[in-house]
């Protein structure tokens, strides 16, 4: 997604929504929560989580996702998928999507795969969608989409078959820790109370037991760690190791971030106060590819990558794919179209801000959008 800078939460923005209330009368019982527990509720609590009551994908929401920006962006991830399948022989599959939002990346990659001998035939669909906002949209959405299957997480898809799993903005909304180094070691930063009983970030006074884990940092430096990407990672690793098949992981971040806070809401296309109506605002953190490349070479994969997403489209042949629909658009369509492509390949746009992860389960040499050298070395399991 691509933002405006953040405006500071206004007067009382904590407690101006039913969950913001909800937190505080929590900590006032039970005490502060950490950030993962504060990003789980905002986005995931039943009623009033931003997936759950909300969730404003597109250019008329809060924010705008590949997908929703262009129709390229799903009809290449198609094309990407299909040309794998092909090339381990074709068999049955299924295909999951993490996250799908609107629906519309699977949308866009069911057309453009349409005219692929085999393939349709050859998938079951599963979407793995914990929103029931989202899945009655993606329901709507997806009707040409024959036998589609809802779970709550990729564990209840069946393991009986290879898998093509494409995770978009997935992992961003996952739960993030924070942790800050203080004179005495690392310190988990917390959500409590201030003087004036209102919601306000702050460290744990004892040391985190995790500064076993954290490296050597000067004194104010926060990291950030997210157990929760890394068990999904390690989760859809696993199932390739056990049945083949190819992950496909685009997200906004990068291998090795510089130390700091990443999280970030948005509503209405600005940024915002991270604190500002919680459950109403979205809520992301770029994501730290060099763990979630660890824990998916330790199952058995190659993991390849992360390349920008520019890069990756092109090698892809987005510019081709744009000419073809050039070619019949009316002028009003080609301007979008356009723009739709500028977006997601351009550096100053999605370009390189977002990045793209394979994981190969199936080992039939550099998959579509990646070259050998883009290949991680082999991580030794520890025993
Ligand atoms: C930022 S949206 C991305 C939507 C879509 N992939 C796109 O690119 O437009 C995040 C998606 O992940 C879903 N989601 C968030 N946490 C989840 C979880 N723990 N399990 C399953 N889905 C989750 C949300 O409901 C939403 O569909």
């Amino acid at each position: 997604m691509t933002v405006a800078a953040a405006s500071p939460a206004g007067l009382d923005d904590d407690v101006a929504s039913p969950l913001g209330r909800e937190l505080v009368a929590l900590i006032e019982a039970h005490g502060p929560i950490d950030v993962a527990t504060f990003m789980a509720l905002a986005l995931g609590h039943p009623t009033h989580g931003y997936y759950s009551s909300r969730a404003a994908l597109g250019a008329g929401g809060d924010f705008v996702t590949a997908p929703e920006a262009s129709q390229l962006f799903g009809e290449l991830i198609g094309a990407a998928l299909a040309t794998a399948w092909q090339q381990a022989g074709g068999a049955p599959a299924r295909l999951v999507e993490l996250g799908p939002g609107n629906g519309t990346l699977l949308a866009d990659l069911w057309r453009a795969t349409a005219g692929v001998k085999g393939f349709h035939a050859a998938l079951d669909v599963h979407l793995v969608e914990t929103s029931p906002l989202l899945r009655r949209r993606q329901a709507e959405r997806l009707g040409a989409v024959p036998g589609l299957a809802w779970h709550a997480a990729l564990d209840e898809v069946p393991a009986d078959r290879p898998l093509l799993v494409v995770a978009n903005e997935f992992l961003d909304a996952l739960p993030i820790r924070q942790l800050i180094r203080l004179e005495d070691g690392w310190h988990e930063i917390q959500l409590g109370l201030d003087a004036r009983g209102r919601l306000a970030f702050a460290p744990d006074p004892r040391p985190s037991p995790l500064a076993l884990r954290l490296p050597a940092a000067p004194i104010g430096s926060v990291l950030e760690l997210s157990p929760a990407r890394e068990a999904a990672v390690a989760g859809i690793a696993h199932r390739l190791a056990d049945q083949g098949g190819l992950a496909l992981v685009v997200d906004y971040g990068e291998r090795d971030p510089a130390p700091g806070s990443t999280l970030q809401a948005v509503s209405r296309h600005r940024r915002v106060d991270p604190l500002t109506r919680p459950g109403e605002v979205d809520l992301t953190s770029r994501v730290h590819f060099a763990p979630l490349i660890n824990v998916a070479g330790a199952a058995g994969p190659t993991v390849f990558g992360p390349v920008p997403q520019g890069l990756f489209l092109q090698r892809l042949g987005i510019d081709l794919r744009l000419g073809h629909l050039l070619a019949g658009a009316s002028a009003a369509a080609a301007t979008g179209l356009r723009l739709g492509h500028a977006r997601l390949t351009e550096p100053a746009a999605m370009g390189e801000l977002f990045q793209v992860l394979t994981i190969d389960g199936w080992g039939n040499g550099p998959p579509a959008g990646f070259v050998a050298a883009e290949a991680n070395a082999p991580v030794r399991a520890r025993p």
